[in-house]
């Protein structure tokens, strides 16, 4: 198990960053290309695993994936003359990749079985499958999971390895108003409608990413939203082909806003001359990060901006020594926007002056880990008071107080890894990050990025 030594900041970050491509834009850009005719080239790949599982995926469901320079080029087969996986398709850690194939191959004739590791093993499936049922889907999964936690963690539900169809018949359209505001889900949910005949209306109560509603509309798909509501229409266009196409036959993938999140903390953790964060997604559902670090009173510009591929982008930039941050709190639409970006913030939350709280945020307790114990673990490793609760936490910062030297376990969660690394920054000694192979699953090149702006971090095998 590989771990990174962490030495605290002696000196401000400096540097300019391209971040790598996102990783929710880069598992949709590769599989809605399995679903067009026509070549599509991707430009800016993130290069994590996870991305790594949707392309071997698609290439599974009969798609050709080939590198051309920076860009990775997919032959698709469209949406009716896809392959019948010949092996079980492995997710691996990603459970963005299982539940889109879930709504996707739930309306296909053939047979797949979809399974991951330890972790995808443990993650619910039931929000997926219960509604993909209703629409006339046949998906099993492997029996059930019990809570991941004491306090407050998940109920009995469905879990991988899951075996989906084959369907002889259409899926039927239906109405879902799903309990929980979940990108993933809404984006099965759209790749069986796209499949299913008559109208398929998602409610959500949150504003989750909505990358897949932007990009399927943009490739022609009968998609429209209200809203919260998104809306599928089907028919006409199944009619008369189902047939999708990227305009251009080309897509950038912007920066990942949550691999930028940990760049953003280290310059507010380390102080910054000048750290530039260049080409980040700043759709409005992926930056709840910069809104509650406005609110800390953190002055983070947003330079350049400009639209890549139906999406806002621009730089972030962080100047100036460490600030004085203060508590806030941090709850309902904006944990939504915020939510993979919670182990971060309550890292910097440690820094401000005050108690700062998170709620609304019980989905943490069912991502890569149970998000809210790492998260506590993680911070208490470095002498942070912090106290977990069913729907979040609290964290009592210390600001200008160096931190007790930590050692960290990351659950084998790639987001409390980079968190732990980036408040190592502020220890009074080397901290160490026991078990960080998961960071290559979003952000490969977390250790020469941050090299790159003058921390001292290294990986030991
Ligand atoms: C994602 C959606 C979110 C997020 C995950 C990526 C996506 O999960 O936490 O990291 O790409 O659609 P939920 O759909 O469970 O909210």
């Amino acid at each position: 198990m590989s771990v990174f030594i962490v030495d605290p900041a002696t000196r401000p970050l400096s540097g300019t960053i391209d971040v790598p491509g996102d990783k929710s834009l880069g598992h949709r850009a590769l599989l809605f290309s399995l679903l067009t005719r026509a070549p599509v080239r991707i430009r800016g790949l993130g290069g994590g695993a996870d991305n790594g599982r949707t392309a071997r995926a698609i290439t599974q469901l009969g798609a050709t994936v080939t590198r051309d320079g920076d860009a990775v080029v997919v032959q698709g087969t469209g949406l009716r003359a896809m392959q019948a996986p010949a092996a079980a398709i492995d997710c691996g850690n990603s459970g963005t990749t299982i539940r889109m194939l879930c709504g996707l191959l739930a309306g296909q004739p053939f047979r797949s079985e979809l399974f991951g590791d330890e972790s995808l093993s443990k993650r619910p499936m039931r929000r997926v499958i219960d509604p993909l049922r209703a629409m006339g889907a046949h998906i099993t999964g492997a029996g059930s999971t019990s809570g991941q936690s004491d306090d407050g963690g998940a109920s009995a539900d469905v879990v991988p390895p899951l075996a989906i169809g084959p369907l002889s018949e259409r899926l039927r359209g239906a109405d879902h108003g799903l309990a929980i505001a979940s990108a993933q889900v809404k984006t099965a949910l759209i790749l069986a409608g796209l499949q299913a005949g008559g109208v398929t209306r998602i409610t959500e109560p949150g504003p989750s990413r909505d990358h897949t509603e932007r990009l399927l509309a943009a490739m022609g798909a009968p998609i429209t939203t209200r809203g919260r509501e998104v809306i599928v229409s089907p028919d006409a266009w199944s009619e008369a082909g189902a047939a999708l196409e990227l305009p251009g036959g080309a897509i950038d993938v912007p920066g990942d806003p949550s691999s930028s999140a940990f760049l953003v903390a280290a310059a507010l953790v380390a102080g910054a001359d000048t750290v530039v964060c260049r080409g980040v997604c700043v759709n409005p559902t992926r930056t709840g990060f910069l809104d509650v670090l406005a609110a800390m009173g953190a002055s983070i510009a947003i330079e350049n901006p400009r639209d890549v591929g139906g999406e806002p982008v621009a730089d972030l930039v962080i100047r100036g020594a460490a600030p004085e941050l203060r508590a806030t709190e941090v709850s309902g639409d904006v944990t939504v926007r915020a939510i993979d970006e919670v182990p971060i913030l309550a890292a910097i939350a440690s820094r401000a002056k005050g108690v700062t709280v998170f709620r609304d945020a019980e989905e943490l307790r069912v991502k890569e880990s149970d998000r809210i114990a790492t998260t506590v673990a993680m911070l208490r490793a470095f002498g942070v008071e912090c106290e977990a609760r069913p729907d979040g936490l609290v964290v009592a910062g210390t600001p200008g107080r160096p931190l007790s030297p930590g050692r960290v376990d990351s659950a084998s969660d790639h987001r409390i890894a980079m968190a732990g690394s980036i408040l190592a920054l502020a220890a009074g000694g080397p901290s160490r990050i026991d078990d960080v192979g998961n960071v290559a699953t979003s952000f490969p090149s977390f250790v020469s990025v941050m090299s790159t702006l003058g921390a001292s971090l290294h990986q030991e095998p």
